[in-house]
């Protein structure tokens, strides 16, 4: 394609897009910042990061490239957020991890924390595994106030408002995940299925 073009698609996901909330510097120096915080606290000890897809993946392929730690990791897959759901209905463990998590010090790595219940959900998974420790990260820590006792994150990346958010990983009914920024979604193109 000529340089000088527009590119089409990438206009016509921007055209969906109400604001950046965080652009991709912002991200990654939020997230040289965090490798640093993690590898800190696991000064000395070998790591398994326990990845959430596929929400995470962006997030995780910047973050365990600053992290100077010996580490392994591992894969699950949840669905929380059936098509075109905005608040999560319950998760589920679609693929299970394919390691082993005993003895481990496992951190788990998701995009966002918002009612909790993934997070909770997938700590519960992991203690059924005896490992050595578990702590969890997470990109984006949305606010919830209406929601008691939350599973709270040791690492967090960015708070946002109670907005639905897209790019750097997240999705809409699978889309936008290609988006280098983090963005908030037009209302009306979610608001309908809510
Ligand atoms: P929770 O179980 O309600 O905390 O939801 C966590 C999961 O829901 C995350 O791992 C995301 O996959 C998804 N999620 C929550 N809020 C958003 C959002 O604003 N955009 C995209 N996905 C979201
Ligand atoms: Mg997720």
């Amino acid at each position: 394609m000529c340089p000088s073009q527009p590119n089409r698609g990438e206009q016509s996901i921007r055209n969906d897009i109400e604001r950046v909330l965080f652009t991709e510097e912002q991200i990654a120096r939020r997230v040289e910042t965090l490798a640093g915080q993690i590898a800190e606290q696991y000064a000395g000890r070998e790591l398994t990061i326990l990845a959430v897809l596929t929400g995470s993946l962006i997030f995780l392929a910047d973050l365990i490239r600053k992290l100077p730690l010996p580490m392994r990791l591992d894969l699950v897959s949840v669905s929380s957020y059936p098509g075109q759901a905005t608040r999560s209905e319950g998760p589920k463990v679609t693929v299970p991890p394919a390691g082993t998590l005993r003895g481990r010090n496992v951190l788990i790595v998701d995009d966002i924390l918002d009612s909790g219940l993934t997070l909770q959900y997938l700590l519960d998974m992991v203690a059924e595994y005896q490992p050595e420790s578990v702590s969890s990260c997470v990109l984006l820590r949305k606010e919830r106030p209406d929601v008691e006792n939350r599973t709270e994150a040791e690492f967090v990346g960015f708070d946002l408002p109670d907005e639905f958010v897209v790019g750097y990983g997240l999705d809409y009914d699978h889309l936008y995940r290609n988006l280098p920024d983090i963005c908030v979604l037009k209302k009306h193109l979610y608001q309908d299925s809510q």
